[in-house]
């Protein structure tokens, strides 16, 4: 009785240090229109990281740092509940490739140094083959309710994507479709029974001189039916052309597959998209094109009514890239205001072997250099609030309300629980967020009450306006600029905008950034609809 009472005890305290850490979902996943929802139709959002696993050792990175579970429960603490593990198709195609044991693989490519790391870190992986040590990683996963994806992300194993690096498109010298069939099936029944494995992307970032969009409907629908037929389980993800930047075909033609409620689409959005454009341009009309352009060619399948599943984005997480820093804010605007699925670039905090280069620091990687820690602890706080759904089917049956979001900090406006509102309003984690309307008398007011937001002056905190004082003209928001995430207002004879004051305080300041190469994003909010009730 007393060992049972003690073992309780250790079982529930250990629930509260892991609260952070989420159940896998009721599975095998599908689609209900453009969300993907687990067996009781609830939505679950995909927040993924990236894992690549189809360099030349075709092994994931970092085994040779840190022990695998030490790995897998970072990802689920980070709260990140899935990850999109990369693997390169001829690991199981060609006989010697799949033979090989993970040493014999490191051995061939004179990786002793990482060799000397895994024995350290993971010696049970060492003498496996590398199909083997990919079984244990997933399972790995599994066991700490890490949901994943496997990406067909090259044929050849070598660092990805070029126009001609032979791996682009079908038909080209690594990529023959018979073959990439064969990679499938054979992926797709290995882990057909796995059931943390909810998805396979069919290959990334299409590409190069030979792509065509009638090839890419009869190899894509042919490979979604043979992953299908295999595991009938896995949501199947299709890839765009154009480094998976154009999915603008479908808007005429959609996929025919013989199946239902298990396709999803994937788009990869990142500064590189538009690199001059960010560093020289304005990032209000920069942003704005680029909505636009991905509006046009991947966000318009959420009306179509499939979902999205941003499964590459990323910044350089040193801070030290305009371009990066620029496209972010309007990511994570686009990406709370979408509430898309996503898969961040990337986990890696180095690579035994990039492209001639050993041990090569990722800088992209939410992980150091040696996987011990988190590089950008900030950076991780900003994307905690896309990590939870704002809306989407068996969450809540809530009236949809409007959230004010702030994607340069990733905060919003939380709950006030006396009336009137607590000033200074400052922003704090969305977990429970304000519920607002953003009224068509451009009026950001507190829903169902009588409380406005109202400006007080160049370099002051905004207030609340009663009744009357929403009439003012200092409580009425105009969304200007190209982006439409500047709120500015009229006091006196002044125009304010919203900004970010000291200690996470809403203030007004001069609108910033209106024109030029400069920084605006303190000044951006953004309205996301949500349906979500914390509390
Ligand atoms: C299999 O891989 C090995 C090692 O990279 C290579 O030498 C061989 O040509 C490949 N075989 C086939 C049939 O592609
Ligand atoms: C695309 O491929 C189809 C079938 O092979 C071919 O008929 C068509 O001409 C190609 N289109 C372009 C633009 O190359
Ligand atoms: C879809 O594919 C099936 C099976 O290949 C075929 O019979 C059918 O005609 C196709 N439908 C369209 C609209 O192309």
């Amino acid at each position: 009785m007393e060992k049972f009472y003690t073992l309780f005890s250790l079982v529930v305290a250990h629930l509260i240090i892991s609260q952070k850490v989420l159940a896998l979902p009721s599975l095998p996943l599908h689609t209900n229109s453009r969300w993907i929802v687990d067996e009781d139709d609830k939505r679950v959002k995909l927040a993924c990281v990236n894992w690549v696993g189809h360099l030349q050792p075709m092994l994931v990175e970092g085994l040779s740092k840190q022990p695998l579970d030490t790995i897998s429960k970072k990802i689920a603490s980070m709260g990140f509940n899935c990850v999109r593990l990369t693997w390169p198709t001829f690991m199981v195609t060609n006989d010697t490739l799949s033979s090989m044991t993970v040493r014999q693989s490191f051995q061939s490519f004179n990786l002793f140094e990482s060799i000397a790391g895994l024995q350290v870190n993971n010696p049970s992986l060492l003498d496996i083959t590398v199909v083997q040590a990919l079984q244990e990683v997933v399972k790995n996963l599994g066991e700490n309710n890490v949901m994943v994806i496997l990406d067909n992300h090259v044929s050849k194993p070598m660092w990805c994507c070029n126009r001609y690096d032979g791996n682009g498109f079908f038909g080209d010298r690594y990529f023959k479709p018979r073959i990439w069939l064969d990679g499938l099936n054979k992926i797709a029944t290995l882990f057909n029974g796995v059931s943390n494995v909810i998805g396979m992307s069919l290959r990334n970032e299409l590409r190069g001189p030979r792509m065509n969009n009638s090839v890419w409907y009869n190899f894509m629908q042919k490979g979604a039916e043979v992953v299908h037929d295999a595991n009938p389980n896995v949501l199947v993800i299709l890839s765009g052309n154009d480094f998976d930047k154009d999915l603008g075909m479908l808007k005429n033609q959609p996929v025919n597959v013989s199946f239902k409620e298990k396709l999803v689409f994937e788009v990869h959005w990142n500064s590189f998209a538009a690199t001059d454009g960010w560093r020289n341009g304005n990032p209000n009309d920069v942003c704005a094109s680029q909505v636009q352009f991905f509006r046009d060619h991947a966000f318009f399948l959420l009306d179509q009514g499939y979902p999205l599943f941003m499964s590459e984005w990323g910044v350089n997480l040193r801070g030290n890239d305009v371009a990066d820093n620029r496209f972010s804010s309007c990511a994570f605007a686009l990406a709370a205001e979408l509430d898309l699925d996503w898969g961040l670039w990337a986990l890696m905090g180095s690579y035994y072997y990039r492209e001639t280069v050993m041990a090569m620091n990722e800088y992209y990687g939410v992980l150091n250099w040696d996987w011990s820690e988190v590089r950008n602890p900030s950076f991780m706080q900003r994307l905690s609030a896309l990590q939870s759904p704002f809306r989407g089917p068996g969450l809540s049956d809530h009236e949809q309300y409007d959230i004010i979001y702030h994607p340069f900090t990733g905060l919003c406006v939380p709950k006030s629980s006396e009336a009137p509102p607590v000033v200074p309003v400052k922003l704090d984690s969305c977990a429970q967020p304000e519920s607002w309307t953003y009224t068509p008398e451009k009026n950001l007011q507190i829903k169902d009450s009588y409380y406005c937001l109202q400006a007080d002056g160049e370099g002051k905190p905004v207030k609340f306006g009663t009744d009357g004082d929403c009439n003012s003209p200092s409580a009425k928001w105009e969304r200007i600029t190209s982006s439409k995430f500047h709120f500015s207002t009229m006091v006196g004879n002044t125009t304010l905008c919203l900004d970010l004051g000291s200690n996470n305080t809403i203030v007004t300041n001069q609108c910033k950034c209106l024109i030029g190469s400069c920084e605006p994003a303190t000044q951006w909010f953004h309205i996301i609809p949500s349906t979500i009730r914390y509390d």
